[in-house]
């Protein structure tokens, strides 16, 4: 195999797909990988888990849905998308304001390693699994991140970064998450990812005079694959009704809340990102949780009550306590020690008053399987 002849948008394993992307490293920043390797609350993860675990689920009850979903992952409608074609513009970066530079190089190192952390860790239960179903699944989807990592890999580079992932999966410290815990975070990352970039599409398509870079022409295909992978989820958590019930609809709570949180402080980290696509974060966000809650109904039996008048409140008090914890680190010394302990406290409090905001609670349907509508 002459792999670089190849791009990684037409390679049909997550293996051919990292292959490819090896033989690129030699291109790749250190201090893009730096920005990769980062973990704090806010910034991607890599995750791990009881592999054993997953590998004994069995998907009988869904068979149907099952058999159905994995037909549409085999036919691959998306192999050969996610590369540059005539329909890449060229992209001015030196001209490009150097805030708005700044933040969408940041935007795409950080989707670049959340790609990459869901092809890291569906890639791992693929190897180490056994059962066919579990395994075949896993195999589509790390195969679906690898390209969209690779592909983002792509625009970095013509700004002169790009990460390089075969140091992050050596290197990236991975966090232990139990089975149940990976559905609800993976599944919600899935469905939010494709709500956001939906969202961010559907903006564009109407206002086509904002879009700053060609890679938001590619966010239609790409949010389908996410939309796959999360009905995915949703099928796996099927399986089992003790998932989705009981006290674990606390845990789901809290994912969601946690979810949620992140995704509006990261967001509002970045205001010359969002007013060059001339996108309120404010607006996106509602709007994207909106669509989310609308579409973890098909499983989860409550969602978050974001009209409730404490909810955006919280979420401004904790994106100011995020302000003021970042500012104190650079300022370092005592002062800034202290400034960062009152911060965090801070954000500690925002975050209960919004995981105590009673939640709305729904009656699940009896199949989980949705189509992407938005
Ligand atoms: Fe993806
Ligand atoms: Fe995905």
């Amino acid at each position: 195999m002459n792999i670089q002849a190849k791009h990684s948008a037409d390679a049909t394993t997550v293996e051919e797909g990292l292959a490819i992307q090896e033989e690129q490293a030699k291109f790749d920043s250190v201090a893009a990988t730096e920005v990769a390797m980062q973990n704090t609350l806010l910034t991607p993860r890599f995750y791990t888990t009881d592999f054993d675990e997953l590998d004994a689920i069995n998907v009988e009850p869904v068979r149907d849905d099952w058999d159905k979903l994995i037909a549409q992952m085999v036919a691959d409608p998306n192999k050969g998308h996610f590369k540059k074609n005539e329909d890449w513009d060229h992209i001015d970066w030196d001209g490009m304001d150097p805030e708005l530079r700044k933040e969408f190089i940041d935007f795409l190192i950080s989707s670049c390693t959340a790609e990459f952390s869901g092809c890291v860790l569906y890639k791992e239960m693929k190897r180490r699994g056994n059962n066919k179903d579990i395994t075949q699944l896993f195999q589509l989807m790390a195969r679906d991140e690898a390209r969209h990592a690779g592909f983002i890999n792509d625009a970095l580079r013509e700004a002169g970064v790009a990460v390089n992932l075969g140091f992050l999966t050596q290197k990236k410290k991975y966090t232990y998450f139990r089975p149940k815990f990976i559905y609800y975070a993976t599944y919600l990352s899935e469905k939010i990812g494709y709500a956001r970039y939906i969202t961010i599409f559907r903006h564009l398509e109407a206002h086509p005079e904002q879009r700053f870079h060609p890679i938001f022409k590619w966010f239609c295909e790409w949010c389908n694959d996410e939309f796959s992978h999360g009905e995915a989820f949703a099928l796996l958590m099927k399986t089992d009704p003790k998932l989705t019930s009981g006290v674990n609809v606390l845990w789901i709570k809290f994912f969601l809340t946690a979810v949620y949180a992140t995704m509006y402080v990261r967001d509002h980290q970045r205001p010359a990102f969002h007013k060059a696509l001339g996108v309120d974060p404010d607006w996106y966000a509602h709007e994207v949780f909106t669509k989310t809650s609308a579409l973890s109904q098909q499983i989860f039996p409550i969602t978050l009550d974001i009209e409730h008048p404490r909810w955006q409140r919280n979420l401004v008090r904790l994106h100011h306590a995020n302000v003021q914890i970042a500012e104190a680190k650079e300022r370092g010394g005592l002062g800034g020690k202290l400034s960062q302990m009152a911060g965090s406290a801070k954000a500690a409090l925002a975050f209960v008053s919004l995981y105590t905001i009673p939640a709305r609670k729904h009656t699940v349907p009896a199949s989980t399987r949705l189509e992407p509508v938005y």
